[in-house]
């Protein structure tokens, strides 16, 4: 069985409420009506009711068992407005900016999710990462003990070599442009809890990426990796975490035997750690299209599961990232 199908299954089993903020989108309109009929969740639709029936009937997508609810409804607007408000007062938001916010169908959504109306969030077909992420960072916020929000890509590879049998998890690929040594021992430890939540790994083995391994090159960038090696292993004393290391001395056996002697991570690596976004960014997208692996990007770290699309997401896409949010939520 596929990583996904095995998502899916859970999914079946958790059957949580997930909003879908880009309701009358035509791709997420045709995933809700494949979700609604494999009965992978229960998908709540943002938008004018109208529009959204009209274009399903145009799809020949049956959203019949969906709730359909307009943002603009005076009332639930009003309710979630003054929610808004009084969760972001401190920060200097008027009630009459949280009126206007809240017209906003990602802003609506993601209090839906904070006020337990919805058990997840998923967009991004239209919206860009930034639009998508900034009200779920402002609203839903970290999960405690965990300092920052941060995704994990799941590689799962034609070749079943390496990981764990041909899966592995990158992270961070999208969210934090240049992290801490603090938030990168963060992003480790939440990767590994990510790897046992959808992946089911029975032993993440995480190792913490550079372009030295163990001391092999002296760099404040390696310095820095080395650094969130200490910090992990304080948050997650029992984690089997090791670097800093090279990609080659992480995944490949006879390398890391070679380079990292007495390592209980080098060469058998199922999480690869980036040291930056740049890294991480490019590292996954090379894995996909040199690698030819099924790649996909889950958010984590957030008290509540929202997750992003890729623009050019198929309905297929938003349909996997819908049971994704679902076992998060669960
Ligand atoms: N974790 C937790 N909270 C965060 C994080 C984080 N990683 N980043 C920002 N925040 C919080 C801040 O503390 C702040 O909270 P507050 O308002 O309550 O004080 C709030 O979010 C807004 O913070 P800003 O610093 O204003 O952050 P900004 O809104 O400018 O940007 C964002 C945040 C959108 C995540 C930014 O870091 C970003 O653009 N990252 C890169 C996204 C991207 O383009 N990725 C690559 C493409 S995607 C792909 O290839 C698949």
């Amino acid at each position: 069985m596929t990583v996904t199908e095995k998502i899916i299954n859970k999914a079946k089993a958790a059957q949580k409420t997930i909003v879908l903020p880009e309701g009358s989108e035509p791709r997420t309109l045709i995933a809700a009506a494949k979700v609604l009929a494999d009965s992978i969740a229960r998908p709540v639709l943002l938008g004018d009711p109208v529009l959204i029936e009209k274009t399903a009937a145009d799809l020949g997508a049956d959203i019949k068992g969906a709730r359909v609810i307009d943002p603009v409804d005076k009332e639930s607007a009003g309710y979630y407005a003054e929610s808004l408000f009084r969760l972001r007062e401190s920060k200097g938001l008027s009630r009459e900016e949280a009126a206007k916010l809240i017209l906003d169908p990602m802003y609506y959504a993601v209090m839906m999710v904070k006020c337990g109306d919805a058990d997840g969030m998923v967009s991004g077909a239209v919206h860009t990462t930034g639009q998508m992420l900034r009200p779920a960072l402002q609203i839903i916020k970290t999960k405690p003990g965990i300092n920052c929000v941060s995704s994990s890509f799941i590689m799962e590879l034609p070749d079943k070599t390496y990981g764990e049998d041909g899966v592995l998890i990158y992270a961070d690929c999208v969210v934090i442009p240049d992290p801490t040594d603090e938030e990168l021992a963060h992003i480790a430890v939440t990767t590994a809890d990510t790897a046992r939540t959808l992946c089911d790994f029975k032993e993440p083995r995480v190792a913490m990426l550079s372009f030295s391994t163990m001391g092999s090159a002296q760099h404040e960038s390696a310095d820095k990796v080395r650094r969130a090696v200490q910090i992990a292993r304080r948050l997650s004393p029992q984690l089997c975490l090791d670097g800093e290391m090279q990609f080659d001395a992480a995944i490949v056996p006879e390398i890391g035997a070679l380079k990292a002697p007495g390592s209980s991570v080098a060469g058998r690596a199922n999480i690869l750690i980036f040291p930056d976004l740049q890294s991480g960014n490019i590292g996954y997208k090379i894995t996909q299209r040199l690698g030819k692996a099924d790649a996909f990007a889950v958010l984590q770290g957030l008290a509540r599961p929202c997750n992003d699309l890729s623009r050019g997401c198929s309905s297929d896409d938003i349909v996997k990232t819908i049971a994704i949010t679902a076992v998060q939520a669960g």
